[in-house]
């Protein structure tokens, strides 16, 4: 384990002021919960909120971020968040227990190898390329729906390998069915409210039978050309344990879920923000565009340009340190254990926000500025700092996979395009479990170079 890079040992804890009766902390959350959550280090290290019945305790101090997420056994995957996750994802990658953890990600790493990516890359510039071509000047498009069936696209492809299908598969309606369902039924204050004959439980429900088709067509189609492709979903229908006994439908089911909604979400948002920032940045978008010129000259980025975008990759950083997709993470701790040399009691939910941390002024100086030149003169961040992969043994599986397509898409779209969201109505963050934008609409401008 890397030695503390914070010498403090005493950490303060407190409760978060300004908790209502019965409430707690729940409406403030519901009602601005990035700001409230980013006022929180104001308050302490470790800030304890009370959310109607439960409690939680907000880790603000990135060392305390640091041995929350590295200590994977005793801050488990847990809290309110996760169990209704796990309605959809069951016991996936990205919801499973540390218990089952070790042996699912050594199962699912091979599909991203670092010698993947430039296969994978080349998927990525074709879906691209076929997401811009139907473009004409002066279109408005919805910016964050456009960003979306990118992805969705891209993830189908190149994890499993049904771009011919892709198109037609009801994904991008499911996903967005399902990711607003699992948000609401988190807030939902009744119990039993989730089974109710209501039109957002009804389409909740009808998305997650769409999915289980989608993913029984997949395997079906990959079954019948009997052929390994080396994506991921050749690498779980060949999974065997020591039995030799391979997944069962229902884990396929759970996997194919979980890298449909993680492989997708969060990078759509990260280019929805992007786009929006270059917008309000016209100096930076300047820089861009000279860099795009000289190393593209017009043509569609590939991966061996990669090294040659510098200043792309900084903007997909910045990017992320302003608008950290899944921008609050939440455990349980597995058993009495003590944070900062705080008690905490088994079964303690801890929430630790990449966002919260991204927006410290004493971590980021001018925190609410987009400036990726920051990332020139910054050493590396101290490790609980900049987090918006997570951290330890649970850090994003797609961590590079989700870069590369947001610097190619970047790369492309902008040296041919201009985005312009429409004025006059600001982009705001919807209030859901990722940090991602409502919709918007924006014009495109072809760029005459
Ligand atoms: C910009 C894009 C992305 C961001 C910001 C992001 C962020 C994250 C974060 C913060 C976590 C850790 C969650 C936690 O600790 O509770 C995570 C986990 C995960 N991500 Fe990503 N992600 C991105 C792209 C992707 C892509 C493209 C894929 C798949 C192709 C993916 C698949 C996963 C999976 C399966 C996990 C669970 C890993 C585990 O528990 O072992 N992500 N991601």
């Amino acid at each position: 384990m890397p030695a503390p890079f914070f010498p403090t040992t005493r950490f303060t804890a407190a409760t978060a002021p300004g908790g209502l009766p019965l409430l707690g902390h729940a409406l403030a959350l519901l009602r601005r919960p990035h700001d409230f959550v980013a006022g929180l280090p104001a308050h302490g290290d470790l800030v304890r909120l009370r959310l109607g019945p439960l409690h939680a305790y907000v880790v603000c101090h990135p060392e305390l971020v640091r041995r929350l997420l590295t200590e994977d056994r005793v801050f488990d995957k847990g809290g309110p968040l996760l169990d209704k996750a796990r309605e959809v994802f069951g016991n996936g990658l990205a919801t499973c227990p540390a218990a089952d953890h070790r042996r699912q990600r050594r199962l699912l790493q091979p599909a991203f190898h670092r010698d993947r990516l430039p296969g994978y890359a080349a998927g990525m510039a074709d879906e691209i390329a076929g997401t811009t071509a139907p473009w004409r000047d002066g279109d408005l498009i919805d910016v964050p729906a456009t960003m979306h069936r990118l992805t969705t696209a891209v993830t189908a492809r190149c994890l499993f390998a049904a771009h011919e299908r892709a198109g037609k598969l009801p994904v991008h309606a499911s996903m967005d069915a399902v990711t607003r369902g699992v948000g609401r039924r988190v807030l939902l204050p009744l119990p039993g409210a989730d089974r109710l004959p209501t039109p957002g439980n009804r389409r909740f429900r009808r998305a997650r039978r769409d999915l289980r088709e989608i993913t029984r067509r997949l395997v079906a189609d990959h079954r019948a050309t009997g052929t390994d492709r080396h994506d991921l979903l050749s690498v779980l229908l060949a999974a065997t344990d020591e039995d030799g006994r391979g997944l069962s439908a229902a884990e396929i089911h759970e996997q194919v879920v979980t890298f449909l909604l993680a492989g997708t979400e969060a990078t759509a948002a990260t280019l929805s923000w992007a786009w929006t920032l270059l917008a309000a940045n016209p100096a930076v978008r300047e820089r861009l565009h000279a860099e795009l010129d000289t190393v593209l000259d017009g043509r569609p980025a590939r991966h061996e340009d990669l090294p040659a975008l510098p200043l792309t990759a900084r903007i997909v950083s910045e990017t992320l340190r302003l608008y950290p997709p899944p921008w609050i993470l939440s455990r349980t701790a597995t058993a009495d254990t003590e944070l900062g040399g705080h008690h905490l009691p088994a079964g303690a939910t801890l929430l630790v926000s990449p966002y919260l941390l991204h927006r410290r002024a004493d971590l980021f100086p001018r925190p609410d500025r987009f400036d990726p030149d920051r990332w020139l003169t910054t050493a590396s961040p101290a490790p609980g700092t900049y987090t918006p992969f997570g951290l330890g043994a649970r850090r994003c599986i797609g961590d590079a996979f989700g870069t590369t397509e947001a610097v190619l898409a970047i790369a492309t779209i902008a040296a041919r395009w201009t985005i312009t969201p429409t004025p006059g109505r600001p982009v705001r963050p919807a209030r859901s479990a990722s940090l991602a934008p409502r919709p918007f609409t924006a014009t495109l401008t072809r760029r005459a170079r």
